[in-house]
Parts: C-alpha cells; sequence; structure tokens
C-alpha cells in the first residue's frame, strides 16, 4: 500500500476523538437505565472498579495493536502474529458493523424524539400515555426507518471527511457541546425537589442485589462503552502517530467516558426519583419515564429537546468510530478509497438496520433464540462478543506480545514506566481470569 495513512492532528485531538467514539448511548441512554435495573449505587461501584481496571487495560492494550502496526484490526493481528489471530481482527469489523446497524436505528429515535419535543407531538400527551406513543412510534414500519436513513446519512458525511478534517473535527466541536448541555441538565435535575431520593439511589451501594449477572452486565457496559472488543480503538489508534503517548490518553479517555456515564446517572435518576417513577423502567427510561417527566416541568419542552440533541451528538461521534473500523479495513486491505467504501458501508448498514428496526414491529413474530432480532444482536454483541474480544486483547498482549507489548507500552509515555508492572499484571491474569469466570457464570454456563 503506497497511500500515506491519514493520523489525527495532535495528541488533544486524539484524545478528543477516542472520547468521542467512548461517550455515546451507551453512557447516557444506556447506563442509567441499567444501573436502575441492577440496585444503582451497588452497580456504579462495581462498574467504576471493571473499567478502572479492566477497562483502561484493555483500552491501552487496543491502542497498542492500532499504534505499532498503523493498520486495521484484521491486517494488524496479521501483521503482529499471524497464524488464527486475525480471527479476532474479523471478529471485531463484523461486531463493529453489527452493533452500527442497531446503534443507528436508537440514534434515529433520539434524532426523531429532539423534533418531537420541539414541536410537542410526544410531550403534550397525558402522561400515563407517553409509554404509548413511544411504542407507537418505534413499531412504525415508516417513521423511525426514515430518522435511521438520516442518522446514517450524518454518519457518512462526516467520515468522508477523513481522520483528521472529518472525525477530528466533529469531534472537536461536538464534545465540548456535549459537556455544556450534560451540566445544565444535571443543574437542573438535581434541584428538583425530592431529587435527593434518586441521588441517594445511585450513590448509595446495596450488595445484596449483586449477582454473576450484574457482574456480567457491568462488564459487558464497560466494555461497550469503552468501545472495547470490536476493533473500534485498535482503529483510532493505529491513525496515532508511532510514538504518541498511549497510556496518559488512554487514562483521559477512560476519566471522561466515565465521567459522562456518573454525570448522565445524575439527569435521569434524580428527575426519575422526583416524579415518583421507578428506575427498572430497563431500555424506556430515557425515552418513556424522561419525557413524561419533561411534560410536567416548566420549559420542559426546552429541556427535552436539548437532552434529546445531547444524546444524538454522543451517538454521531460514536457511530462515526464504528463506521470507521469498517471503512479502515475495506482501505486497508482492499485499496477501495475513503468516499466508496463509505458510502458502500453506509448503504449495507441500513439494509441491516432496516430489519432490525421492524423487528420492534411489523416483524416482531420472527425470532433468534425467543428474542425479536433487534435484542438478539443487542444480547449476542454486548454480553457475548465484546467480552470475548475483549479476552483476546488481553491475552493476546499478555501472552503472545508480551515484551514487545510492554516496550510499545513505555515508548511516548512519561507516565508508562510507573504503570507498567501493574498493567502487565491485569493484562496477564485479572482480565482474563476474570472475564472468564464472569461469562461462564454470567452466561449460565455453570
Ligand atoms: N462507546 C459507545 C457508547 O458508549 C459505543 C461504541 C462502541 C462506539 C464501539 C464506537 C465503537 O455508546
Ligand atoms: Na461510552
Amino acid at each position: 500500500m503506497n497511500r500515506t495513512r491519514e493520523h489525527w492532528t495532535s495528541r488533544m485531538g486524539f484524545i478528543l476523538a477516542a472520547a468521542g467514539s467512548a461517550v455515546g448511548l451507551g453512557n447516557v441512554w444506556r447506563f442509567p437505565y441499567v444501573t436502575g435495573e441492577n440496585g444503582g449505587g451497588a452497580f456504579l461501584l462495581i462498574y467504576l472498579g471493571i473499567v478502572f481496571s479492566i477497562g483502561v487495560s484493555v483500552l491501552v492494550a487496543e491502542l497498542i495493536i492500532g499504534r505499532s502496526t498503523q493498520l486495521d484490526p484484521a491486517g494488524a493481528f496479521r501483521k503482529l502474529a499471524g497464524g488464527a489471530w486475525p480471527i479476532v481482527g474479523y471478529m471485531s469489523i463484523l461486531t463493529a458493523f453489527v452493533i452500527l446497524s442497531f446503534y443507528c436505528v436508537i440514534a434515529g429515535w433520539t434524532v426523531a424524539y429532539m423534533i418531537k419535543s420541539i414541536t410537542g407531538s410526544v410531550l403534550t400527551a397525558n402522561p400515563e400515555d407517553i409509554g404509548g406513543v413511544f411504542d407507537a412510534f418505534i413499531t412504525d414500519p415508516l417513521e423511525p426507518v426514515l430518522y435511521t436513513a438520516l442518522f446514517i446519512g450524518l454518519t457518512v458525511f462526516v467520515a468522508l471527511g477523513g481522520v483528521a478534517s472529518g472525525i477530528e473535527r466533529a469531534a472537536r466541536i461536538l464534545m465540548p457541546a456535549l459537556f455544556v448541555i450534560l451540566l445544565v441538565l444535571v443543574a437542573r435535575s438535581v434541584t428538583l425537589d425530592g431529587a435527593v431520593e434518586g441521588i441517594a439511589f445511585f450513590l448509595e451501594p446495596d450488595f445484596s442485589k449483586v449477582t454473576w449477572e450484574t457482574l456480567l452486565a457491568a462488564l459487558g457496559q464497560a466494555f461497550f462503552s469503552l468501545s472495547l472488543g470490536m476493533g473500534a480503538m485498535i482503529t483510532y489508534g493505529s491513525y496515532m502517530q508511532r510514538h504518541d503517548d498511549i497510556a496518559g490518553s488512554a487514562l483521559a479517555v477512560t476519566v471522561l467516558d466515565a465521567l459522562v456515564a456518573v454525570l448522565s446517572g445524575l439527569v435521569i435518576l434524580p428527575a426519575v426519583f422526583a416524579f415518583g417513577a421507578a428506575p427498572t423502567a430497563g431500555p424506556g427510561l430515557t425515552f418513556i419515564t424522561l419525557p413524561s417527566i419533561f411534560a410536567q416541568m416548566p420549559f420542559g419542552f426546552l429541556f427535552a429537546a436539548l437532552f434529546f440533541f445531547l444524546l444524538a451528538i454522543a451517538a454521531l461521534t460514536s457511530a462515526v468510530a464504528l463506521l470507521e473500523v469498517v471503512i479502515a479495513y475495506f482501505m486497508d486491505e482492499g485499496s477501495a478509497n475513503r468516499k466508496k467504501v463509505a458510502v458502500t458501508a453506509g448503504i449495507a448498514t441500513f439494509a441491516l438496520a432496516v430489519p432490525a428496526s421492524l423487528s420492534l414491529g411489523v416483524m416482531s413474530g420472527f425470532t433468534i433464540g425467543g428474542k425479536v432480532l433487534f435484542d438478539a444482536l443487542d444480547y449476542l454483541t454486548n454480553n457475548i462478543t465484546l467480552p470475548l474480544g475483549g479476552l483476546l486483547v488481553a491475552l493476546f498482549l499478555g501472552w503472545v506480545l508480551k515484551h514487545r507489548g510492554e516496550e510499545e507500552f513505555v515508548d511516548g509515555s512519561t507516565l508508562a514506566p510507573a504503570l507498567v508492572g501493574a498493567w502487565r499484571f491485569i493484562i496477564r491474569y485479572v482480565a482474563p481470569v476474570a472475564i472468564l469466570l464472569i461469562l461462564i457464570n454470567g452466561l449460565g454456563f455453570i
């Protein structure tokens, strides 16, 4: 390949782009409801524990694979080890594509809800009816599909700009905006009458609810949230300069991602408790409970529109990262140009997104293992492929690359020499053992 590889313009540019990938629907939409379903404070503690041990270590591992090879996930494994290892890369790319398809469906809902919050059609209904409004919307055969197409179009548009002037530039604009909006919403939520109860639920641990499934939920959420196990961070790492700091940047991205998750919890859970709703509403927490809360609030439509705008921004920078995994693969392996791959991959994504969306409505009779397609894709990726991908990456760094990986770890970082011992220990022993135990028990094999 004689094409010169694109790179981020600076260390800050990489951190913003990688944070843009990490911070997504996983933080704002998924994390609060998974926390609500898993008992609140105890889940938060377990989640943060996993993120700052296994999560950040696997993130570092993926960046090492990308930075050292300057290649897409499949090419990177082939260059470093060959044998069967490229299969891990192929699995990652496939997983990224599958996730992208249903991710864009949910992202489409957020765009729809942003618009509908302003026009009032999701808020004026009697709060009791808002669940019905949501069900009617997502099961409609046409409307959500159109919003999904719109969102995929936006994603492809950003990707067409390339690494520096597309992805990085979008993150430079959107990430600061996201933080400002998030802080406004936190301020609104924690000052509601009765918010204290929600804050207590979120911050006071009750370990009596913790099971193996809780641990698997926390592990899957941590990988999903940090964009791990599906080649995204390998791909973004491949656009780093050869000696860019990995350890420091990984830590910054992890802190930002955790911060946005915690702040999102502080937007949603206090509001839920202040209005006497249940934190266990599941995926509908953001689309049903929250709009019904906004509907009862002065200027609620504004806060609702802001909230769904926040979700849409978070989703866009993440969808761009998922699409980039596919783009990098076809650009590195074939010699297709960015424009051709981005557009083709966008169309392919839409082709899988349509049945995923319809599986919630007209196609709900078609199930896989008792789940409609949409839920099956979510379960398969979050609970199986992501942890498996993370496990294999940890084993690869800890037991195949070994010293070579450690040299990469310290290369370019002033922080890394002090951390290399802890990182080696986690990547060789803690991560593989913990992930295996959680996978086996959480999936009910024992
Ligand atoms: N990390 C994103 C989120 O939390 C999801 C994602 C995964 C994005 C993988 C890109 C790559 O929503
Ligand atoms: Na995230």
